[in-house]
């Protein structure tokens, strides 16, 4: 081993070096690519509840909710149109993060933030003066084309750039601009909703650009990392950059591992072939499973339903903005706590923590559901009842932040080796989306026919992935990301996976 690298108690090495400013300060600005993501989360489910807007363009809908506020309060908007509406981005997102992939290790991942800044950027526009349904729908995809790059790109950039010991806190920056995102998208909608003239969903829909210019102009001024440099070949380029990131001149260990990841790196012409290699069955089931799960939580029906969701439990509108900005509020705090918690805890006790958590609240909520509405869907809730579904509802999105929500993101960035990085991360963006459209398309359906027992069903898939976690997830606080092969091949499960020979890119018997 050269340099004063010291081995981990998790197996990895640890490179001297510390938390420069300019670590802080790049981390800060490429995470902001998170705000696009959650202002639109945090954006949409406030618009499709402002009845000006469905008027606009989904009158049917709002017929239909006119009517229902008698009868069946778990069937008032179930309409494939709308939810077409929510979930169009979501498909788009999916099919981008392929092409982001291929700028991401091409270019450079600064390039994918900044495509991903500015389709959204352009998205926003068209929807803040849609006239019709159909430009809605293509301002919603344009968006997605965005999300789809800024997070094949962010969150991999992220962990890059952090000394492998906070790696976990500003990776999860990332998580932190996504929930600040749906705060702030929550608010604009309160207030949005107050404006005279039925115009306040256009202010919503176009604020959008907020966001979108702070990444872009961001991404702009950003260098890129050491681990991209050198795998576009400027090795001299990469030296200098983690010189500079690491505030010291010793940086000859984690060199030397760019060199030998880089090596690999050169020999692998098809990472979309070589990732389907038995050596890498761990990192792709993670990269499948991790945000599968993410989706699976149910996170998502309160974040886009929330407002719907408050409605149904008989909140009127403003109320039911209230409550929304309520779990937003602790998203955002959900997410801080993750970021000071998870290189010290590791990701393995926040995931079982945060795991139990939900699935206790989990029950909670669909059991008050259950009592008051029964199956029939009709009945009252007393101010009592709701304020315990509210609550139980911050204590179920507590935990899904500081776990799922802030993990989800953060391990499958950093678990891949470099040759099948970019491809890896785009299997998780598209999975990720490809979930969170289903979710988004089917609940309000799921609402109307599962009733209360839809809060089981996530509740049950909660218990499947906490199991998971416990069986097949590996620790991976402060192990240095070209090093984390040692962490599959010490695993119980994975490591028969993994031969001999592949222990090249430790570094232990490759260099
Ligand atoms: C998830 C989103 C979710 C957000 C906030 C993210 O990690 O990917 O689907 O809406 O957290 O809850």
């Amino acid at each position: 081993m050269a340099g004063g690298a010291i081995v981990d108690t998790a197996g990895g090495k640890q490179y001297p070096g510390k938390l420069t400013l300019y670590v802080v300060f790049t981390c800060v600005v490429a995470s902001t690519g998170g705000l696009i993501f959650g202002y639109d989360i945090g954006i949409s489910g406030g618009v499709t509840s402002m009845d000006p807007f469905l008027l606009k363009f989904f009158p049917e809908v709002y017929r239909q909710k006119q009517a229902a506020s008698k009868s069946n309060q778990y069937c008032q908007y179930d309409n494939q149109l709308l939810q077409a509406f929510t979930s169009s981005l979501y498909l788009a997102a999916l099919v981008a993060s392929f092409f982001a992939s291929a700028v991401t290790r091409i270019l450079g991942r600064k390039w994918s933030m900044l495509a991903g800044g500015f389709t959204f950027l352009v998205g926003a526009a068209l929807n803040g003066a849609a006239q019709n349904v159909a430009m809605l729908i293509v301002g919603r995809m344009l968006l997605g084309v965005g999300i789809g790059f800024a997070n094949q790109s962010v969150p991999v950039y992220l962990s890059e750039m952090a000394p492998a010991h906070l790696r976990g806190m500003l990776n999860i920056g990332f998580q932190l601009m996504i929930t600040i995102g749906i705060l702030a998208a929550e608010l604009i909608n309160y207030g949005t909703n107050k404006i005279k003239g039925g115009h306040g969903w256009r202010v919503s829909l176009a604020l959008a650009a907020v966001p979108a210019v702070i990444i872009t102009v961001g991404a702009l001024f950003l260098p890129d990392t050491p681990n991209s440099l050198m795998e576009r070949g400027h090795p001299e380029a990469s030296r200098r950059m983690l010189r500079r990131i690491r505030g010291t001149d010793d940086i000859g260990e984690e060199y030397a591992d760019l060199v030998a990841a880089r090596e690999i790196s050169k020999q692998v012409q098809h990472p979309w072939r070589n990732i389907l290699m038995r050596k890498y069955r761990a990192q792709l089931t993670m990269a499948v499973l991790i945000p599968f799960f993410q989706q699976v939580s149910g996170i998502n029906v309160i974040n886009f339903y929330a407002p719907v969701l408050f409605e149904t439990l008989g909140f009127k509108g403003d109320a039911s903005l209230l409550s929304s900005v309520m779990t937003g509020g602790v998203l955002v705090l959900g997410s801080v706590v993750s970021m000071f918690t998870v290189d010290r805890l590791g990701r393995r006790k926040l995931f079982l923590q945060g795991g139990a958590q939900m699935l206790v609240s989990q029950i909670a909520v669909g059991t008050l559901i259950a009592v008051r509405f029964g199956t029939s869907g009709v009945g009252e809730m007393p101010r009592g009842y709701a304020a315990a579904v509210v609550l139980f509802i911050c204590v179920y999105v507590a935990g899904f932040v500081w776990s799922w929500g802030a993990l989800g993101w953060l391990v499958p960035s950093e678990i891949f080796p470099l040759e099948i990085r970019s491809a890896g991360q785009s299997i998780t963006v598209s999975v990720n989306m490809l979930f969170t459209f289903v979710i988004a398309q089917a609940f309000l359906t799921m609402l109307c026919h599962m009733k209360f027992g839809l809060f089981y069903f996530f509740a049950g898939w909660v218990v499947i992935m906490t199991a998971f976690v416990a069986l097949f997830l590996p620790e991976t606080k402060n192990v240095p990301m070209e090093e984390m092969v040692l962490v599959w091949k010490g695993h119980w499960f994975w490591s028969r996976f993994i031969g001999d020979a592949d222990d090249i890119h430790t570094g232990v018997n490759g260099k």
